[in-house]
């Protein structure tokens, strides 16, 4: 029996801002300091948006702060092949698993004949990105910058400042890229599909822009707001499942056993759950756990999810 109370925006407000005066003390974990621009991100910046296919937006806290979006990106690369290889080879070429292994791991490329398994680690999205059908570099990257825009129904840009901390020191990347390029699973140059997964990593979102762009995946692909149709029906659940599976990599099975929702975390502090056919919640909060996830981000998604019954199990 579902006891889950009705959405009342009311409420949610409420939520939100008892959410962020909760949790607001909580000075847990660290920002990300192996990319150096994310190092000098002020930690207490916090903010907490809701999103619904109506195109209504809840938000308490710093949600027109600019973050650097990070792995959240790889749903959206993610969303652009799926649409244009089709889901089979999709999964073919990248793969539909958990690694069970940090999102830069070589490890589990080496456990895997170099497959990546899935789209949201790091292999898989330089994989992902190197499927996207371009002409050019400049075509590939105008394509990701592109689907993040029409998710986030505005134009989103790239931060040079980001990408300049990105490029200088992705070398880890760079192996990956290489290690998958010699197995065959990369579909193009490997450092072009490095650069633009990187760039594509170095765009800069509001909490409210991720809100959106969750709202769109809730919303079976349409935009709340600008109605577009942005991805298939039929790939939504796809996207979402990867999100089930790997989306807050080796934290990923904790979230589901506390949130119940497909998520997707960044390490600039973005965090994003989408509860299919209802809402999505982001929070940006910058100090993040092990497993490079935002601390806040899991405690705020947690007590939402909870309070309105949001879980799909
Ligand atoms: O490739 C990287 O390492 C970063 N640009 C993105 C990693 C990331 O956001 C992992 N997420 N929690």
């Amino acid at each position: 029996m579902n006891s889950a109370p009705p959405l009342d925006k009311d409420h949610i407000t409420a939520l939100l801002e008892k959410a962020h005066s909760t949790y607001a003390t909580n000075t847990t974990g660290a920002n990300a300091d192996y990319i150096p621009y994310l190092a000098k991100v002020p930690s207490q910046l916090f903010g907490i948006a809701v999103a619904f296919p109506d195109g209504s937006v809840l938000e308490t806290g710093d949600t027109d702060y600019e973050f650097a979006i990070e792995s959240i990106s790889k749903v959206f690369n993610l969303a652009l092949a799926i649409e244009q290889v089709g889901p089979e080879q999709l999964r073919q070429k990248v793969g539909a698993d958990a690694t069970g292994l940090p999102f830069n791991s070589v490890m589990a490329l080496a456990l895997h004949d170099e497959k990546p398994l899935s789209p949201l680690v790091n292999a898989g999205a330089m994989s992902t990105v190197s499927l996207i059908k371009a002409k050019d570099a400049e075509d590939r990257w105008q394509q990701v910058l592109d689907i993040q825009s029409r998710f986030a129904g505005r134009s989103i840009s790239l931060s040079e400042e980001v990408n300049q901390s990105e490029q200088t020191t992705n070398f880890h990347n760079r192996g990956i890229a290489w290690i998958l390029y010699s197995a065959n699973s990369l579909y193009c140059d490997p450092m072009e599909a490095c650069d633009v997964y990187t760039r594509g990593c170095s765009t800069l979102v509001t909490a409210r822009d991720l809100a959106l762009m969750g709202a769109t995946l809730a919303n079976g692909g349409v935009h709340p707001l600008t109605k577009e149709q942005v991805v298939s029906p039929q790939n939504v659940p796809r996207i979402l499942s990867e999100m089930v599976m790997e989306g807050l990599y080796t934290a990923s099975g904790d979230w589901l056993y506390s949130v119940g929702l497909p998520g997707k975390s960044g390490v600039g502090g973005g965090i994003l759950a989408v509860a299919p056919g209802k809402l999505a919640i982001s929070v940006f909060s910058p100090p993040l756990d092990k497993a490079g996830n935002s601390v806040r981000g899991q405690l705020v998604a947690e007590y939402i999810c909870r309070e309105l019954g949001l879980s799909i199990f």
